[in-house]
């Protein structure tokens, strides 16, 4: 049996149902996090798209030991960070920016776009928290509903750029779809509207798929901005750590506007993404348990004859008109924590992929 179907069984993936034993709590340290949550009974969470496995063990001890060195600023650590997310992105130190996880990023765009006035475009539905200040900060918002099987329309948001339009919004994978852009059409989109707008695109999901990022496109070309996240795959989400890719003078000038760039991530924080950078087997166990539990969800909402739609992520997209009884209620009676509905037609919901025993509960809490 190879490692990763090892790992697989050990914890409770190889065969559904098999549950797992305090032993193997200890066999496999990844397993930690989610058992003593189902011991405790504390509520299951499957509202966030949060990693249930990480951080990885080998940014638990990095942040342990680092502890101590937190009366230091750390200058040098986050050089040493931007150097590591620059090989891993195959591009230069001056074309990143750290954040104090991508809403840093976010926020910061916004901010750079609203200098210029005028609107911006992105799609209905999508991740919008983000957006929330841009009518303070002067900015008007253009959505453009998604295709029928919940892509993002690339020639209707092309279609909707005006003379005003200064930055263009595209969430690949998609929050809260889980949809994907196709490559090549991606590619063609960002030559056509960079020309007069910002695009920028968010890869917070990306590292779940085999897709490739469009991180390398933006060192020539100014009007684009990438961001990325430590908080989803890298398991990072309390410790705050993202950053932007982009141009060395977009990355300049978006520097211009904070008081102290790349110094928002603390030193424990900024360790603990050094230290997952380097794990790769946590990234290749974390990505395998995904797709187990993924394929797993799908066919049990499937079962419950609820349409689900094709997910490049660690969420799960799906329609509630089929169901019967309160969903949100089912979810509350049995301490799971879920979203809300995003589209009235339909009941379109999101479920993020927990750990198989956790997605075990979650399915008997709905049927
Ligand atoms: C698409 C997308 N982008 C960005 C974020 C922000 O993540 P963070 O600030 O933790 O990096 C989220 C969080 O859920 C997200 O779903």
């Amino acid at each position: 049996m190879s490692n990763r179907r090892n790992w697989l069984k050990q914890i409770g993936l190889g065969a559904i149902g098999l549950s797992i034993t305090p032993f193997e709590t200890f066999a496999n340290p990844l397993a930690e996090n989610h058992i003593s949550q189902n011991l405790d009974n504390s509520p299951i969470l499957l509202r966030s798209n949060e990693n249930p496995y990480g951080p990885s063990p080998l940014a638990r001890a990095a942040m342990q030991k680092s502890i101590n060195s937190s009366n230091r600023y750390g200058w040098n650590l986050s050089d040493e960070l931007i150097a590591l997310i620059a090989t891993k992105n195959n591009v230069s130190n001056s074309n990143i920016l750290l954040g104090a996880g991508s809403t840093e990023i976010l926020d910061l765009v916004l901010q750079y776009t609203a200098l210029q006035k005028g609107n911006f475009i992105l799609a209905e539905t999508t991740f919008n928290y983000w957006t929330f200040p841009s009518e303070k900060l002067g900015l008007k918002k253009i959505t453009v509903p998604l295709t029928a099987d919940k892509k993002h329309d690339l020639t209707a948001m092309l279609k909707a750029i005006d003379s005003d339009t200064k930055m263009i919004y595209i969430c690949n994978p998609n929050n809260p779809t889980g949809t994907i852009c196709d490559y090549e059409a991606l590619v063609s989109f960002v030559k056509e509207a960079s020309k007069n707008a910002i695009v920028f695109i968010d890869e917070a999901y990306l590292d779940f798929t085999k897709e490739k990022s469009l991180s390398s496109l933006a060192i020539e070309n100014k009007n684009l901005i990438i961001t990325k996240t430590f908080s989803k795959m890298y398991g990072l989400a309390g410790a705050r750590v993202g950053y932007a890719v982009a141009a060395a003078s977009t990355i300049e000038e978006l520097s211009a506007l904070k008081s102290s760039p790349n110094l928002s991530v603390t030193v424990v924080s900024t360790n603990a993404a050094i230290a997952s950078l380097n794990d790769t087997k946590f990234i290749e166990q974390v990505k395998a348990a995904n797709e187990e539990v993924k394929k797993y969800t799908v066919e049990q909402l499937s079962k419950l004859n609820l349409t689900c739609i094709p997910s490049h992520s660690n969420f799960i997209y799906f329609s509630l008109d089929n169901y019967k009884k309160d969903f949100f209620k089912q979810l509350e009676n049995h301490n799971i924590q879920g979203t809300k509905i995003y589209e009235e037609n339909g009941k379109w919901t999101r479920i993020t992929i927990g750990t198989m025993k956790e997605m075990q509960r979650f399915i008997e809490a709905i049927k």
